[in-house]
């Protein structure tokens, strides 16, 4: 049997927080969804295909028949139960996460009792990193080498070049 699970986020853009609980993640699922949440009240800085190919690019050195990248519109758990997933996997950095992903997965519990999330701790060294600090250090000229993968670094020098203020 195939145990698969979903891991929703914004990837806006992806760090190395989010590859860390990937590579987490692939030890305890057969198979990993990254499911990218296309938010129609939110102007995300990458697009939905963007962001596609920033995470494929950033797992290229995982087995690739274990992970999948895709988008999702509406509710997460309606996706999860059309994706066939038995878990939701979520990064868990500090205290001040844990209120809003309780939150979160009592309610997709309540919406869906067969799914519960798993939770995992990204490696120390990013347990304090989050793409919204990147993209305002990215928006500022600051060094987000530590942060994101040289391609993704430089897709974030392009777009505030250009001019892009949604930080
Ligand atoms: O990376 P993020 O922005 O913290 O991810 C949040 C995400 C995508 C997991 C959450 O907003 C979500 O699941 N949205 C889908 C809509 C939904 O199902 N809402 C009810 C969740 S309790």
């Amino acid at each position: 049997m195939c145990i698969k699970a979903v891991y929703p986020g914004s990837f806006d853009p992806i760090t190395y927080g989010h590859i860390d609980i990937i590579e987490r993640g692939l030890k305890l699922f057969d198979k990993v969804v990254v499911a990218i949440l296309i938010n129609p009240n939110k102007k995300p800085l990458f697009t939905v295909e963007e962001r596609i190919a920033m995470i494929k690019k950033s797992i290229s050195h995982l087995p690739q028949e274990k992970i999948e990248v895709s988008s999702f519109t509406g509710l997460l758990v309606d996706y999860v139960k059309k994706a066939n997933a038995k878990a939701i996997l979520r990064g868990i950095r500090a205290i001040s996460d844990f209120e809003y992903e309780f939150q979160m997965a009592l309610t997709n519990r309540k919406l869906l009792k067969e799914v519960d999330t798993v939770f995992m701790m990204p490696d120390e060294r990013f347990s304090y990193l989050s793409a919204n600090l990147v993209r305002e250090v990215a928006s500022f000229g600051g060094d987000i080498s530590y942060f994101v993968p040289k391609h993704v670094e430089e897709k974030l020098k392009e777009k505030f070049k250009k001019g892009e203020k949604n930080v």
